[in-house]
């Protein structure tokens, strides 16, 4: 179908960027903080770790002043709910609600409106030890820490975000780190504690609704679209299998508040579905979330197993790369998109896709919480970053963006990812994603100044324009 060619952005258009707690603050067991999972389980030595991350913690102020500089209009983050209830459950710590409430000040004074993820990976490690998302108590737990945030800061903040791909989670375990002696969870215990989350999910929106009644809170999911690599129909099956398994199955819980059946099936088929409890199925229902926020980096495509090990992908543990399972699907190439320099598709036009995709099926607001390329950018002589490649990516994007609103897509905002250098999930400190450069080394923490990158004045412009001088 074709429309018009463009549509204009909304006035009232959320341009922003992202970051999460444990990528970008450090401090990690300052003020009373505990440890999380992230600061638990194994990282590869060459990398960073997550204990300085970009130290936003101490300069917290001066980056928000900066994102001001850049013209945000939101700014999407995580709280960790290990600084605001260390013991995972009970005692809440005043300093690490100190922390967030001076953010947020900070955030609204400048007109930036905070979109606060509730969970971005970082599970208290002490819950993790009983049990993790494994334990229904979990749920209760989720439940009283979201029950505080809301309470403390419900009329400072107006989108709220649960629980950050939780797909990621549950089909890529290796890519958050995995816990101490790096024994991978059985697959019968990843969909249980999927379950669980997802009544964790559903019980949160329904008391966001309850206690914040304007609020607006949503699921963050990383999704994707797939290509069948022909017009074979093994490989439309296969594409359609994991476009299900990958997406569907994980935000058709979170809007319907029920399975997807043809996930639920395969679930069942293996084993591996979670045990219900009575009332489960109600509690699902409650969950309704006012929009849907989409993580989208990439595209996949898609064809028939062969039905032996030669399906499975080598690189099981990175979140954009297909794994393959014998008598379901294999990835295969696509000769019509580039890739990062770690493999990762590049496919603007399969972002305008997934976005008609996403809206055809929920109908529900779109808000895009994560886009962007990670890349090793370089510091020149004069502190210039000259990251001409990422402001390329983010163009390409945001102009499919506005042909999926001349689509009559619903999109009310664009956080790409990052707001500012982060540690990447398990790719260290040279893999880069920020409009601000932050001068440190994987283990060499250097001066850690602040530096607008070439894209930083790029994106300023196409905010202030916004959008129409991309
Ligand atoms: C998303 C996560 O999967 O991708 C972020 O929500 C992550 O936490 C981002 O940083 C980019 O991935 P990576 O592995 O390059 O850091």
């Amino acid at each position: 179908m074709i429309y018009r060619q463009t549509a204009p952005f909304p006035a009232d258009f959320l341009w922003g960027a992202s970051t999460s707690a444990y990528q970008v603050e450090g401090a990690w067991n300052e003020d009373g903080k505990s440890p999380s999972v992230i600061d638990m389980c194994q990282h590869a030595a060459e990398t960073a770790d997550f204990t300085v991350a970009s130290d936003h913690y101490h300069r917290v102020m001066e980056d928000v002043a900066l994102f001001a500089e850049l013209g945000l209009k939101a700014y999407r983050f995580s709280i960790a709910w290990t600084r605001i209830l260390p013991g995972g459950v009970g005692e809440v710590n005043p300093a690490g609600l100190a922390f967030y409430e001076r953010l947020i000040d900070e955030l609204n004074r400048h007109c930036i409106e905070p979109i606060v993820t509730l969970y971005h990976f970082d599970l208290p490690w002490c819950l993790e030890q009983q049990g993790g998302w494994n334990n229904r108590a979990t749920i209760d737990a989720f439940v009283e820490y979201a029950s505080t945030l809301f309470t403390h800061f419900g009329e400072k903040v107006r989108y709220w975000l649960t629980i950050n791909e939780q797909n990621t989670m549950i089909l890529h375990p290796g890519a958050i780190g995995l816990p101490e002696g790096g024994v991978m969870p059985t697959a019968k215990s990843l969909w249980q504690q999927n379950h669980h989350m997802m009544l964790a999910q559903a019980r949160v929106m329904a008391l966001c609704h309850r206690l914040l009644p304007a609020a607006k809170i949503g699921p963050a999911i990383n999704t994707t679209s797939m290509y069948a690599e022909t017009c074979k129909p093994e490989d439309a099956i296969a594409a359609h299998n994991w476009e299900t398994l990958r997406g569907w199955n994980f935000l058709d819980v979170a809007v319907h508040g029920r399975y997807n059946s043809l996930a639920w099936r395969y679930l069942l088929d293996r084993d591996i579905a979670p045990d219900v409890a009575e009332g489960d199925a109600a509690i699902l229902l409650q969950g309704r979330p006012d929009y849907v926020a989409i993580n989208y980096y990439s595209t996949a495509t898609i064809a028939a197993s062969r039905g032996d090990a030669s399906d499975i992908s080598a690189r099981a543990g990175d979140q954009q790369i297909m794994l393959g399972e014998p008598g379901v699907y294999r990835a295969a190439e696509n000769p019509f998109v580039g890739k990062t320099q770690y493999g990762w598709v590049v496919d603007p036009v399969g972002l305008r896709l997934t976005l008609r995709k996403t809206w055809e099926r929920y109908n529900l607001p779109i808000l895009i919480t994560e886009n962007g390329i990670g890349a090793p950018d370089e510091l020149e002589a004069g502190e210039v970053i000259n990251d001409d490649y990422r402001i390329d990516f983010l163009r390409q994007h945001i102009a499919q963006l506005q042909l999926a609103l001349a689509d009559g897509v619903e999109v009310i905002g664009y956080c790409p990812w990052s707001a500012i250098d982060v540690v990447s999930t398990h790719q260290g400190y040279g893999k880069r994603y920020g409009f601000i450069y932050v001068n440190r080394g994987e283990h060499d923490l250097k001066d850690l100044k602040r530096i607008r990158k070439q894209s930083f004045g790029w994106y300023q412009q196409v905010i202030a324009s916004n959008g129409q001088s991309l």
